[in-house]
């Protein structure tokens, strides 16, 4: 400001000179006495040529801003405030006292600001160059907006060593935000993260790395922004090329992007459509801004679990299946849209999860994990089974597991190899929406409902009476819950209406399986896939069926289990609604269609084992399945093996070892104790589980009555014969992979005629069954399993 007119004669003989000159500043003074007021009318001082104002902006209902506005432009585009952080109430006013006190005081009397002042001012004056100046007696500035600068510059700017612009809150929030743009006291000028709501430095994304004294960031006015030597040498050209001054209003910001831009704005109306554009097309700084931040606290250069993107302008998105927290705040970050992976080892979720892929993306840092020398479909299991897991990196060989909050994201599109795997819940309806709150009625709901299906006939019709009275009241405790969205207390069970599912399945249309006492329908809700099993209106003790079915299965969780999603419960009736298995039965994967692959077979005689464990050990109330069979084995779209159909499940209490029922079950795969009068125990799903690992090595049926050979026709007993005579290949015929892996070929060979002990007691238990499938504990070898003597 090197050229200050301290005289109004003086002034105005210069001004006749120089009437274009854009150092001619004509002062327009508003002395002692003058006061402005927050009203409607946005009240304002404007500057001689009237480009500029200084007065109340306001902000909300009730919300004004002392600032300085391009006051020609229609778009409001504020260049410094005062109270960005305290807004004024209506009614508040700025005023130059008569005692030369300048002072932002609420209708109260309070004071909300006041520029430090030296001296006491004389006068105040609102200059074209967009300086608000407060003067004293001898005309010297007792202060400047120009010095005290917000988030924006204008020509004829400069910033000494230690200036600071501080970006806003967001494009209409003046209140302090996240970065700064900083000349600092050795020279080095440098654009900062935040530690916010703190104003201390974090992380710098932008330095010229050039230090000395008498530095300074200078904003010339033919619309040049440069750091500057004190001798005049330029350190670092920031923006050049800009149109020129006279036609062209200019500023340079620093975003609440955290980006420094330069822009300018036509002078002449009609010109072009009024707007603010980038002074040329590289008039920002840093070029890539995406790239630069990578905070080892802090979310980066777009919020929490977003990724920032660069197409010629930063951007910030949420990955899929989350959105951001508030959409006028991007920075705020992304929220998941779902409920997360459950950690509860009793109530393993990881079948409803599956991942969204996205190339060239990346959250930088924060690994919680890593893994080198690993395939995609192994990073992929490593994520998928970790609740920690949110995001998974995969690139070239490598494995990165990421956990939530996620920062630092970026696309970057030369990064051609690398991809993120984002774990998203497959069903993304509410559903599966589950509330912390119910946890302990949940669990007592469990106690009552496992005592209830162990004891006899009249505890169970006082105990049914006592569940309904419970679920009762959780239905009436949450009045705002419509029909349909209702959930079975205590369990993420739906509650359909009958009318629900008649749509959703088409009018009962496409059948897609049927069974003697139900049929199981296709259908479609909420874009997902639904089997919906209708049991067929029969006997009173189908009634029985329904409930037992609906409160065993509900409360189960597991990868190779098929999840009940809901059920309808209207009178005659009786429905229940699983996810719907694409693949189909294992019957018709492994007889009907080409033979699948030996490591197929394996991956799904694993997967059975394990669903069978978790019925039998793991879940809260132990289950013997009672007919498991290739039929009730269903394959997801990986092939993943998974038990359904516990239409005949019967509960145990944990200490009660043995029952005696009416026989169950399918011909082929009943145990022998279903015929004598022994106890029925979890062994004869172990039996059945034997016959169905025979089927799966041989990939036929147990019984074939089309064999070639009349000693092959029963699996059970041409498997033991092979085994015995050592020709095991005959077993597997002509499958490579099979013959190539001979070892475990043998090895479940084995398994399989343990498990077809007639004895029960010689059977294996699930869970050392598992043991021996994968591995850890050797298998011995057995006897004629017909024999009632261990081969030990
Ligand atoms: C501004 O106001 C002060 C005080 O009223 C007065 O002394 C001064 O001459 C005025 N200056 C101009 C340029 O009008
Ligand atoms: C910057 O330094 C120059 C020269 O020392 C000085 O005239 C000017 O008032 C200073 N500006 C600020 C904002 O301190
Ligand atoms: C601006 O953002 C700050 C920080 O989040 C908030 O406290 C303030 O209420 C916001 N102001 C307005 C006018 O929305
Ligand atoms: C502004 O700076 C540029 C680059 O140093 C220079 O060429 C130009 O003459 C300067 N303009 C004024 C008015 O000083
Ligand atoms: C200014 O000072 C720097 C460093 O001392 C020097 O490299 C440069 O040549 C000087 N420029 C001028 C115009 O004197
Ligand atoms: C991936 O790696 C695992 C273990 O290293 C291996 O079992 C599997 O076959 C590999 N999958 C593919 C598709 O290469
Ligand atoms: C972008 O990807 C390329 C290729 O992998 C890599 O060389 C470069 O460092 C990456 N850039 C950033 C900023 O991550
Ligand atoms: C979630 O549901 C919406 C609408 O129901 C659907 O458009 C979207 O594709 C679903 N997202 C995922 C990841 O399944």
């Amino acid at each position: 400001m090197g050229f200050v007119q301290q005289h109004p004669l003086f002034l105005s003989f210069f001004l006749a000179l120089l009437p274009f000159s854009t150092v001619a500043q004509t002062y327009r003074n508003f002395s002692l006495g003058s006061s402005l007021t927050a009203q409607e009318d946005n009240s304002f001082w404007p500057s001689p040529s009237g480009d500029f104002a200084f007065g109340f902006h306001k902000i909300g209902s009730d919300g004004f801003l002392l600032a300085i506005w391009f006051n020609k432009i229609p778009e409001r585009t504020i260049v410094w405030s005062a109270n960005g952080d305290n807004l004024a109430a209506k009614e508040s006013k700025i005023e130059l006292t008569s005692n030369g006190v300048f002072t932002l005081k609420d209708p109260g009397g309070e004071e909300i600001w006041s520029p430090a002042l030296a001296g006491s001012v004389a006068y105040a004056a609102m200059l074209d160059s967009g300086n608000f100046v407060l003067a004293g007696q001898d005309y010297q500035h007792l202060w400047e907006s120009f010095d005290q600068p917000t988030d924006t510059l204008l020509p004829g700017q400069v910033i000494n060593q230690t200036g600071r612009l501080v970006s806003r809150y967001t494009e209409t929030n003046y209140s302090r935000g996240r970065f700064l743009f900083i000349l600092q006291g050795d020279g080095n000028l440098v654009l900062y993260t935040t530690h916010f709501p703190l104003d201390d430095v974090n992380f710098a994304y932008w330095t010229t790395q050039i230090f000395g004294q008498d530095f300074a960031l200078v904003f010339n006015i033919s619309g040049y922004i440069f750091a500057r030597r004190s001798n005049g040498s330029i350190i670092n050209m920031i923006s050049s090329d800009a149109p020129s001054s006279q036609d062209f209003y200019q500023r340079a910001i620093l975003e609440y992007d955290g980006v420094f831009r330069h822009y300018v704005y036509p002078k002449s109306p009609g010109s072009t459509i009024g707007s603010w554009s980038l002074a040329s097309p590289g008039s920002f700084i840093p070029s890539n801004m995406c790239f630069r931040i990578l905070e080892t606290t802090g979310s980066g250069a777009c919020g929490f679990n977003s990724y920032c993107r660069h197409d010629g302008r930063k951007s910030c998105h949420c990955p899929p299946g989350y959105s951001f927290i508030d959409p006028n705040d991007v920075m705020k970050g992304c929220k998941q849209d779902f409920a997360p992976q459950s950690c509860d080892e009793a109530y393993p979720d990881t079948h409803l999860f599956d991942f969204h892929e996205m190339q060239n993306t990346d959250w930088p840092l924060h690994d919680y994990e890593q893994f080198k020398s690993v395939n995609e479909s192994w990073c992929r299991q490593a994520c998928l089974s970790d609740c920690f897991c949110a995001v998974a990196i995969f690139r070239g060989g490598e494995c990165w597991k990421k956990k939530l909050p996620l920062s630092n994201g970026r696309v970057n599109n030369t990064d051609t190899e690398g991809k993120a795997l984002i774990k998203i819940r497959k069903d993304n309806s509410t559903l599966k929406s589950e509330d912390p709150n119910k946890k302990n009625d949940q669990s007592r709901l469990i106690m009552i409902g496992s005592v209830l299906l162990s004891s006899s006939a009249f505890l169970n019709l006082v105990l049914l009476v006592a569940v309904f009275l419970v679920a009762y009241r959780f239905s009436h405790r949450k009045p705002k819950m419509n029909q349909t969205s209702q959930f079975m207390a205590g369990m993420n069970l739906r509650n359909f209406t009958y009318e629900e599912l008649r749509k959703a399945t088409n009018g009962f249309k496409e059948e897609v399986g049927h069974g003697s006492y139900a049929t199981v329908y296709k259908g479609i809700l909420l874009d997902n896939l639904i089997a919906v099993k209708r049991l067929n209106n029969m006997v009173k003790e189908s009634d029985k069926e329904f409930k037992a079915e609906v409160t065993a299965i509900g409360r189960t969780h597991h990868r190779n289990l098929v999840q009940l999603l809901g059920f309808c419960d209207e009178g005659e009736h009786k429905l229940i609604v699983y996810e719907y298995m694409r693949n189909g039965s294992l019957a018709n994967f492994l007889f009907e269609s080409n033979r699948p692959s030996w490591y197929q077979r394996v991956q799904i005689a694993l997967g059975t084992a394990r669903g069978l464990f978790y019925l039998h050990e793991e879940c809260s109330s132990r289950i013997i399945h009672c007919d498991i069979k290739p039929q009730n084995v269903l394959l997801d779209d990986s092939y993943t093996a998974k038990i359904c159909d516990f239409g005949l499940a019967k509960l145990m209490k944990t200490d009660q070892t043995g029952t005696t029922t009416a026989i169950r079950g399918t011909k082929g795969y009943v145990a022998p104790e279903w015929f004598r009068s022994m106890p029925v125990t979890f062994k004869v799903d172990v039996y059945s589980y034997g016959i169905l690992l025979l089927e799966l090595i041989c990939c036929r049926r147990s019984f074939d009555l089309k064999a070639e050979n009349e000693n092959q026709m029963v699996l059970v007993d041409w498997a033991f014969d092979c085994f015995k005579d050592g020709k095991l290949s005959m077993l597997v015929e002509d499958d490579k992979e099979a013959l190539d892996d001979m070892k475990r070929v043998e090895k479940y060979l084995m398994i399989a005629i343990w498990c077809i002990k007639e004895d029960p007691s010689l059977r294996p238990n699930m869970k050392q069954i598992l043991q021996m499938l994968e591995g850890d504990v050797e298998v011995e070898c057995p006897s004629d399993p017909y024999s009632f003597t261990s081969s030990l």
